[in-house]
């Protein structure tokens, strides 16, 4: 069906460290590399995806003494976290390495013998900025203002230490020419100037071990030092394929191997790696892309802010498959993101819910109203219907289009194109109009129109396994086919093949709307556990902010209004409707403050509110402006206190 050729795919994400929990940038980069091993299975190519875990270093060194355990014991219980994750999110990785396994520390010792031998390892000494965070030294020249990191930001410390070091600079003309020859090594085309600028402003050797450092792999034959642990991890994605074992995994899967990374580590990938590849004889990798960074509404994800955005909350909360969908669907995959919650339930209700549900749900509604559920037994398409036509083409372009996209890891493109065939289906229906055709008794052509909807959904199931793999899933039992969805049937997928006897059996929504009033309070609810579970003590941490400036300050109208009237919000138990008084004007606003406050002790109270808010709807009713309160967990609950002035002081006075 596709032009390209059947072929061999290994794909590997980085290997995460074990400091600390999983969150959704990791989650991020597996999904990726999750629906493309998934896409090429379908296509029949040999398929190997290789997740796995950093253990060793001096990161991992201190936060096991920071929790008074053992390197070792740290990683034993950390790693069972990405382990459980890839469980709940659905992640058919092949393979799960361990730094730390025995399978490893030999080829990395293999690897360090071997350049040693060759002269590609040397010993000497180093003396320099290190970076403990990110593992690294900092060329003086790269160094920020006050000796800090250039990447974290962090202080740098002084380091003097005997080390061996590897011939990077010996590469220079080889990875230039390399690069020149491959120029769709390095992925997207900015990062691909971006380190070939950086190759050719020169490469210095680099120190491949460590004497200050006790948690690593033993040198062979100099135990005072341990392998640098970026030299030691690379090697993850060889030595989990049994090299140098001849005849086995490694010849199969290596000449096709493809590094997924974030924009973080692309250096220690394209430059680093492949010249020790080289030293060592074996093909550069064919390609290594490097996608973008997630902020989170607007901010950098950090623990100080507590901003960070937890994927097995999302998972339990929204689904493994929508949260895969989101993060997939929201960012053109190579740039940076914000991760925003609301924009996923925006995104659930009309991509998924509406899109992909509707079309579900219409054509199999319509199969059983007007076909007691079974499948019209006709050829789809085979008249001269214009709209047919133009359908099954689209069908057959998007299949093309998107095994194009994959190609290129345009994993947000593939989806858009999806989406167009999915919205080319509902346009079907409204304009072949099935409900008249069966009250008219053009029997022939209903039958021909609900062939054609239930033909590209069994595309669409297809099509969707990638990024939603138990949706798709469900799509295909719903359709009435038999067994589960064949993971390698993509290449057989033909317009018209379906056997005879057919019936659909239609179960419950996809993904169910999700009402976005009821949805922000679920939401205010979950947050203020979260805080109380943060906060064992009576009182929460203090959050940082980012210093503003008075002219942000300055554009908040913040004035004083008189609570006149209070009504209950129908069918929203922690809502209320308030009618102020702001002297010049009277609003509306709606306020979630009802668990705290009875009607009585507000009326007639001087409160303070933003007034300049822009107006949002709740339950229907316009709310023009927010009252401002201060919010505190006590004993576990949650409390507030309204923002109050003095009886006497006039409606409409500004805060400043
Ligand atoms: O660097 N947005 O491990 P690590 C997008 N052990 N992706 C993000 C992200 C964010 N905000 N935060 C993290 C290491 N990632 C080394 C790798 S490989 C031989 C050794 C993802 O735990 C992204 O893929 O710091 C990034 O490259 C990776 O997590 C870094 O994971
Ligand atoms: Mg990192």
């Amino acid at each position: 069906m596709t032009e390209r050729e059947r072929g061999g795919f290994y794909l590997t994400t980085p290997i995460y460290y074990v400091n600390d929990v999983p969150h959704i940038g990791h989650a991020y980069t597996t999904i990726a590399c999750d629906a493309l091993s998934r896409w090429h299975r379908m296509r029949g190519d040999v398929t190997r995806f290789l997740t796995g875990v950093d253990e060793h270093g001096q990161k991992i060194q201190q936060a096991a003494e920071q929790r008074g355990m053992t390197p070792i014991e740290l990683c034993d219980e950390v790693v069972v976290n990405f382990r459980n994750l890839w469980d709940v999110l659905g992640i058919s990785s092949d393979d799960f390495i361990r730094t730390t396994e025995e399978r490893h520390i030999k080829v990395v010792q293999h690897f360090f013998r071997t350049l040693t031998d060759r002269g590609d390892i040397y010993k000497g000494s180093y003396e320099g900025w290190y970076c403990v965070p990110c593992e690294t030294y900092v060329p003086e020249g790269q160094m920020g203002a006050g000796s800090v990191c250039p990447d974290c930001r962090r202080p740098l410390v002084r380091m003097s230490e005997e080390s061996y070091f590897f011939r990077l600079s010996n590469y220079q003309d080889a990875l230039i020419r390399h690069y020149e020859e491959h120029p769709d090594a390095i992925m997207p085309r900015a990062r691909y100037n971006e380190v070939m600028s950086f190759i050719r402003s020169g490469l210095q050797d680099l120190s491949v071990s460590r004497t200050t450092l006790k948690w690593g792999i033993p040198v062979p034959g100099d135990e005072r030092h341990v392998v640098y642990v970026w030299l030691d991890a690379l090697v993850n994605y060889i030595s989990a394929l049994n090299y140098p074992t001849p005849g086995e995994m490694w010849e199969v899967h290596w000449p096709n191997v493809r590094h997924m990374v974030g924009k973080d580590i692309i250096r220690f990938h394209a430059v680093i790696w492949p010249a020790i590849l080289m030293a060592m004889g074996v093909n550069p990798p064919v390609r290594i892309f490097a996608h973008g960074w997630w902020t989170v509404e607007g901010d950098k994800m950090s623990k100080s802010k507590g901003n960070v955005v937890d994927p097995f909350e999302m998972t339990s909360v929204y689904g493994a498959d929508a949260f895969r969908y989101f993060v997939m669907r929201e960012v053109p995959f190579g740039n940076d993101g914000d991760f925003s919650e609301l924009g996923m339930v925006q995104r659930i209700n009309s991509d998924l819910a509406n899109d992909l549900g509707n079309l579900l749900n219409r054509t199999l509604q319509m199969i059983e109203k007007y076909r007691d559920g079974r499948l019209p037994e006709v050829a789809p398409c085979e008249g001269s219907n214009d709209a047919d036509h133009a359908l099954r083409k689209l069908a057959e372009r998007t299949l093309l289009d998107m095994d194009r996209d994959m190609e290129n890891f345009a994993l947000d493109s593939a989806l858009k194109t999806l989406w167009s065939l999915i919205g080319a289906g509902n346009k079907y229906i409204d304009e072949t109009q099935p409900w008249k055709l069966g009250r008219e008794g053009s029997g022939e052509r209903l039958d021909a129109v609900l062939r054609n909807l239930w033909e590209i959904l069994r595309l669409i199931a297809f099509l969707v396994y990638p990024y939603m793999p138990g949706t798709a899933g469900r799509i295909w039992t719903q359709l009435g086919l038999p067994g589960g969805l064949p993971e390698a049937g993509i290449m057989d997928w033909r317009w018209g093949g379906a056997d005879p006897g057919i019936v659909v059996k239609k179960a419950d929504v996809l993904f169910p709307r999700i009402d976005v009033a009821k949805w922000r309070e679920e939401k205010s609810a979950r947050d203020a556990a979260k805080t109380a579970a943060s906060a064992p003590g009576d009182s929460a941490p203090a959050e940082k902010f980012d210093q503003v400036e008075m002219d942000d300050f300055k554009k908040l109208e913040i004035r004083v209004a008189r609570v006149d009237s209070v009504e209950v919000v129908k069918n929203a138990d922690k809502l209320y409707k308030l009618h102020l008084d702001l002297g010049f004007e009277n609003r509306v606003i709606v306020s979630g403050i009802r668990e705290f406050y009875r009607p009585e002790d507000l009326i007639g109270r001087k409160i303070l509110v933003l007034c300049n808010l822009k107006p949002a709807k709740f339950r229907g009713i316009e709310s023009r402006g927010m009252l401002l309160a201060a919010e505190a967990t006590a004993s576990g609950c949650e409390t507030i206190s309204l923002a109050v002035v003095d009886d006497d002081f006039p409606v409409g006075a500004l805060v400043r």
